[in-house]
């Protein structure tokens, strides 16, 4: 039988990975899927600004150069993670630095790892899980950059970058900034959705909720897709597990501004989820009822 691939079956879509140097020349059943499977990558850790900017105006790209050129050598495409986010920062951007301070670094940071990658980037998390989990109460998170910068926080770093991203209360508060945002004339172009789940719990309504979105202009994308058993993962599961993915993956299908599916890893053994069984591939690498049932939603079946 013909090999089942899934970066082909996706088009015109993206099907893409969190892609870790840890993995990447280290494991050889990794690399193997890796280099055949995915036609879009998201570095799991390597822009983020610890690892890229670990001290101010000092640049580490050796990393996430290493995965742009595994990206370029198996023809295929890069989203960059992420500019504004309030973990996985360096002590320095957490310190006291004023607002106007904060304000020039945080310019210099995405203008300069723009610059660095320009062209070979088909689109950035400018802002990564801004929207409190406790809206509609509150509509921001709480970190640095709402603690300095207030609700100007996430235009700022739109502005910088020209781009963005992040995913029911939360869409909802999520929708009215977009909406505002798009109204003031904030250059936002996507919102990607994380997809993060349970077994068993994909919402209902995720389709509608990327066509609302789609409506408004915007590109969708979903971009950290996993699926965690919590549990044995057995026949029962893994079905189920099955059943979620092609869920995910039909509504990303069914929309057509919905431009890429990004899974956060690729196999269960490499997943920052270590017990979960959340992933296509086992670890073993070999593909579970997940990956067939991508297959079959790219497929429109
Ligand atoms: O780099 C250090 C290493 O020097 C040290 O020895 C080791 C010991 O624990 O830690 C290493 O850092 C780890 C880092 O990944 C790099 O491997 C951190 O402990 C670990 O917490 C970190 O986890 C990442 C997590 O983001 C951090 O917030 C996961 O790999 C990564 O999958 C996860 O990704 C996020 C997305 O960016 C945003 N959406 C949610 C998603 C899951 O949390």
């Amino acid at each position: 039988a013909k090999p089942i691939i899934l970066r082909d079956l996706a088009k015109p879509r993206f099907f893409g990975a969190a892609a870790n140097t840890t993995f990447l020349f280290n494991d050889k059943n990794y690399t193997n899927v890796i280099s055949t499977q995915f036609s879009i990558f998201t570095p799991e850790n390597e822009m983020k600004w610890e690892s890229i900017e670990p001290e101010p105006d000092s640049f580490t790209f050796g990393p996430a150069d290493e995965i742009v050129r595994f990206a370029e050598s198996v023809g295929a495409k890069m989203r960059g993670h992420n500019f504004m986010w309030g973990n996985q920062l360096p002590p320095w951007v957490n310190a006291s630095l004023t607002a106007t301070e904060l304000d020039k670094a945080l310019k210099n940071h995405i203008t300069t790892i723009m610059d660095h990658y320009r062209g070979k980037i088909y689109a950035w998390d400018v802002i990564n899980e801004m929207i409190s989990d406790n809206t509609p109460n509150e509509t921001f998170k709480d970190n640095i950059w709402t603690q300095k910068f207030g609700e100007e926080a996430m235009p700022k770093a739109l502005a910088y970058a020209r781009g963005g991203q992040t995913a029911q209360a939360l869409s909802d508060t999520l929708y009215n900034v977009a909406k505002g945002f798009l109204a003031d004339g904030v250059p936002l172009d996507a919102i990607g959705f994380q997809c993060h789940f349970t077994l068993g719990q994909v919402p209902s309504t995720l389709q509608q909720n990327l066509q609302r979105f789609a409506d408004l202009g915007l590109d969708v994308a979903i971009t950290e897709l996993d699926i965690n058993i919590h549990g044995p993962a057995n026949a029962t599961a893994l079905a189920q597990q099955a059943q979620d993915y092609w869920t995910v993956v039909d509504a990303c299908v069914q929309t057509q501004r919905c431009v890429s599916v990004s899974v956060w890893g690729v196999s269960d053994d490499h997943s920052w989820i270590p017990n979960g069984a959340v992933l296509p591939w086992d670890a073993e690498k070999q593909p579970k009822p997940a990956f067939y049932a991508i297959a079959d939603a790219f497929e429109g079946k």
